[in-house]
């Protein structure tokens, strides 16, 4: 699985977003990282992108997420890494995050809200601890609006466990405070990944099937497959999001 990532993402984190290197590199301009900035990535998984920004800038990081399995993966990475930079691993829900009001001056995630049902609580929960003025920059995966029933129903079975979102992300953002700054579209760049993905997964089967057994290889490149067709019928949108404290 880490060779595949490597070939398709550029990176080796075990990753289970669709952030590719090079976007988390335009995360951390984004983000103004630097030495001595501290960064909350929520719901980081085994530590992507978070300790890779935290890495390549230098500024401190807490990483967050339920269940404890990603955060272990991310501790024994960050012992094996050589850096100056203080990484802090906390096992909490994003919807009630343990930190002091405006502790951060930046927050990442990627994917997350569509992998979750309470949205709204996260970005209150998010605005509640960055410091006013500094940015907050997340992807996510959302259902365009207006489609038939048999569409939605596709895009549904395709999308993340939570992808339905009963209003915009816009939306949603205005309802907790939060101004956004730029709002941009990179569902090409997921749909490429999708292909990719399909082909280095079609590349390795053999060895797959060796690891993780044929059901399960099978299962993974139908829905690969699935997700491919529904993003060519445009059911499927994949956005980056740059926002501000409104407050
Ligand atoms: C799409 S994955 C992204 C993981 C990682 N950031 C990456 O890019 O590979 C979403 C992550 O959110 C975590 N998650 C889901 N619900 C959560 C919650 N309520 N609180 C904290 N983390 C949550 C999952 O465990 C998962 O690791």
């Amino acid at each position: 699985m880490l060779k595949i990532e490597r070939r398709v993402c550029g990176c080796d984190y075990g990753a289970s977003s669709w952030t590719t290197r090079s976007e988390a590199d335009r995360m951390a301009v984004l983000l103004e990282l630097r030495p001595g900035s501290r960064l909350l990535d929520v719901g980081s998984g085994s530590g992507w992108p978070g300790l890779y920004l935290s890495r390549t800038t230098g500024c401190d990081l807490a990483l967050v997420d339920l269940p404890v399995f990603g955060l272990k993966v991310a501790q024994t990475r960050r012992m094996k890494e050589t850096s100056n930079s203080s990484v802090w691993l906390v096992l909490a829900d994003a919807a009630a995050l343990p930190f002091a009001h405006a502790s951060f001056d930046a927050i990442c995630h990627a994917d997350l809200l569509c992998c979750l049902l309470c949205k709204k609580a996260v970005l209150r929960a998010c605005q509640n601890i960055l410091r006013p003025g500094r940015p907050m920059v997340f992807s996510v995966i959302s259902i365009p609006p207006r489609l038939s029933e048999s569409d939605h129903r596709r895009a549904l079975e395709a999308g993340p466990e939570f992808v339905a979102s009963k209003s915009s992300y816009r939306s949603l953002l205005a309802q907790t405070g939060w101004t956004v700054e730029e709002q941009q579209d990179v569902t090409e760049s997921f749909t490429q990944l999708t292909v990719d993905r399909l082909e280095a997964e079609r590349a390795y089967h053999r060895e797959l099937v060796l690891s993780a057994g044929p059901e399960t290889v099978e299962r993974r490149i139908k829905n690969l497959e699935e997700r491919r067709d529904v993003l060519a019928d445009g059911l499927l949108k994949r956005e980056l999001f740059v926002v501000k404290s409104a407050r």
